[in-house]
């Protein structure tokens, strides 16, 4: 028989217990997230300031899911590694879900679906789309979906850079024939930077779903979902979306997440 003394110790400590839990043992860490320095609209840096879709987006999904956080800016390339050595828990920089990552990587939902697009020289009459790049000379990133899937492009003769900015002079320079990037990004070089020399040809293609990635079984991922989620529900995802890319969503994260499963176990698509 327990006695009425030990029931009340045991609802004591039980009631202790949950608080312990709850406060997660007193103390909220703080989450490291990896950003990039020059990804616009999605991450940059500008005059010392973090800005950015994805910058909006973090900050609003954190508060969702009570994370404490710091944003750690770097360079694209040392993104991936620092997730990999566990020198960021996450990174938040238009990292596009692909099979072949999810060795590695554990991806969110993904919250924003794009594509890739081809880039020539204004003056470039030949080149009209990706089908165009046979025995061209074609510029895009080091390890980016963009190079894989420029890689399976028949007879085509690919240059690799570790900075995009680069790939984005090679073209003005004229010294590549084309490049191949993600089609939001390229958009932001042609108004900002591209002063009429380069423009855009052809069709969008090769779905890209950006997600926020950590390393696999890492104890983020599912706080971030729900968060995603969330923001989704009560209107700040649309707002930061108007924002941002001064439209409405073609498709709301949702959406994007349930044609991306289907999509991943029925095909196999370039470049993942
Ligand atoms: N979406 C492409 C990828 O995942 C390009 C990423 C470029 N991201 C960046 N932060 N520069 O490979």
């Amino acid at each position: 028989m327990v006695g009425m003394r030990s029931k009340r110790s045991i609802a004591l400590l039980a009631v202790l217990l949950v608080m312990v839990a709850g406060s997660g043992c007193g103390k909220k860490e703080t989450v490291k997230v990896g950003i990039e320095q020059n990804f616009r609209p999605f991450t940059y840096m500008e005059n010392g300031d973090k800005k950015g879709f994805e910058v909006d987006l973090w900050q609003a999904i954190a508060q969702k899911a009570d994370m404490k956080y710091e944003l750690v800016p770097m360079e694209h390339g040392e993104l991936i590694k620092s997730v990999k050595s566990g020198a960021v828990d996450l990174a938040i920089a238009g990292m596009t879900v692909s099979n072949a990552r999810k060795n590695n990587f554990e991806y969110s939902s993904p919250y924003f679906q794009t594509g890739l697009v081809v880039l020539t020289s204004t003056d470039n009459g030949v080149i009209k789309g990706k089908e165009d790049l046979a025995q061209k000379v074609v510029a895009t990133k080091n390890g980016s979906t963009a190079f894989n899937y420029a890689g399976e492009i028949q007879g085509a003769k690919i240059r690799s850079y570790s900075n995009v900015a680069d790939v984005y002079n090679e073209l003005k320079n004229n010294t590549v024939d084309a490049a191949i990037f993600d089609e939001r990004n390229a958009h932001d070089f042609l108004q900002d930077k591209a002063q009429g020399q380069v423009k855009m040809v052809g069709e969008t293609f090769n779905k890209e779903r950006y997600a926020v990635v950590g390393k696999k079984r890492n104890k983020y991922i599912g706080k971030v979902n729900q968060g995603i989620e969330s923001i989704s529900k009560d209107g700040t995802y649309e707002t930061m979306y108007a924002k941002w890319f001064g439209a409405k969503p073609d498709k709301m994260p949702d959406k994007i997440k349930k044609e991306m499963e289907y999509e991943m176990q029925h095909e196999t698509v370039k470049g993942r």
